[in-house]
């Protein structure tokens, strides 16, 4: 009897692989680059499972061009914006993703980003490399500071504002009030009953959000409701110290907005792992500027992280096309 065939949209980790070849006949996707819509469409013909990657836009054409044998999308991401759920439910197929195991990895680029932006570290940088580093610089460089200010008669701590105090933002408001003391407020759609590792934060508005925090860090997931929830109002509300952060969706932020607000000194800096669309034109107007850190969506890239993702979207697809159910359902 055949083994029911699964497409990989990408070279993943091993670990997939050493879960899924004994039982299923894999048809991966060749090279470095995600498949075009025309090899996509062609690649999944004849398919029990789709291991999706988050570039792939995965929808009733694709669905179509599959097969009524398809069971199961695995999306190796947290993130399912790239996938129209309704479409999948309405055909009783399956989608399942890759939480928690990449949470830390993802928060420790939204500090990195914060620390960044806040000390200058790429301009810094890149001053260096084009030798314009001329003497010790009383008056060079100068950023932010992260610590609360002491030396005012009252300590006033900073404060930290996450746009979505999800399982990303909780790990990012951990670091940042662990390490640095920063006061934590938050938004989301429900209260969080209860905040892991001892963290103390506030749900407050949006606005609220925004106009009183110094660093605001974004981890909204993409739907029509976050779309563009950053856009000019928005930006026009922050500190003009305020640094943002983005390592959720590009398209969260209205970026011909972002640009304004940079260019015009609005916002001190923004630190974006993701940006609208991805790879971003190497002429783009976001890269002429010293005071944004652009990173080509990296929060997940550790061995570690990835090799977890692997585990967890292999598993999806052996459980989906074995009519149980998803160890890691997309909820
Ligand atoms: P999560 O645990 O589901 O957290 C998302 C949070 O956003 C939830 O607490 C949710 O709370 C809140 N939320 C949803 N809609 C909202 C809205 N309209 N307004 C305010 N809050 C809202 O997800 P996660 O694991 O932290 O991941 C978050 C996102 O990060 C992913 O969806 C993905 O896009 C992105 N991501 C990026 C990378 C990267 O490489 N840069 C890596 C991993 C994840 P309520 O439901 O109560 O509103
Ligand atoms: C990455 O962006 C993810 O959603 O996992």
């Amino acid at each position: 009897m055949n083994k029911p065939l699964v497409y990989i949209a990408r070279k993943i980790p091993e670990t997939a692989f050493r879960i899924l070849e004994s039982e299923f006949e894999l048809r991966i996707h060749p090279g470095d680059l995600p498949p075009s819509r025309a090899e996509l469409l062609a690649g999944v013909r004849g398919c029990s499972g789709i291991l999706s990657l988050l570039s792939d836009r995965i929808d009733a054409e694709v669905c179509d061009a599959a097969g009524s044998q398809l069971v199961v999308v695995s999306n190796f991401a947290v993130g399912f914006n790239n996938i129209d759920l309704e479409e999948m439910k309405r055909r009783g197929i399956a989608v399942g993703n890759t939480p928690d195991v990449l949470t830390d990895a993802t928060a420790d680029i939204a500090v990195a980003l914060l620390l960044a932006v806040s000390r200058r570290v790429v301009s810094a940088r890149d001053d260096v490399l084009q030798g314009k580093w001329r003497t010790w610089e009383p008056l060079g460089w100068i950023g932010l500071d992260l610590a609360s200010d002491s030396t005012q008669a009252v300590t006033k701590r900073k404060r930290l504002g996450i746009v979505g105090m999800g399982r990303i933002g909780a790990a990012v408001a951990q670091r940042l009030q662990g390490g640095w003391g920063m006061e934590v407020v938050y938004t989301s759609r429900r209260p969080r009953s209860s905040l892991d590792g001892g963290l103390d934060a506030q749900r407050v508005t949006l606005d609220e959000l925004l106009t009183t925090s110094d660093f605001i860090s974004l981890h909204v997931p993409l739907s029509a409701e976050t779309k563009h929830m950053i856009g000019e109002r928005e930006l026009g509300l922050m500190k003009s110290s305020a640094v943002l952060i983005n390592t959720a969706r590009g398209e969260v932020i209205d970026q011909q907005a972002l640009v304004t607000a940079l260019k015009q000194g609005r916002i001190f800096g923004a630190g974006l792992d993701v940006c609208d669309p991805e790879p971003i034109p190497s002429e783009h107007p976001l890269l002429q500027l010293d005071n944004c850190v652009l990173l080509p969506h990296v929060g997940s890239a550790t061995w570690q992280a990835r090799n977890a993702m692997a585990e967890r979207a292999a598993r999806n697809i052996e459980a989906g096309i074995q009519r149980r159910p998803l160890p890691f359902p997309v909820q």
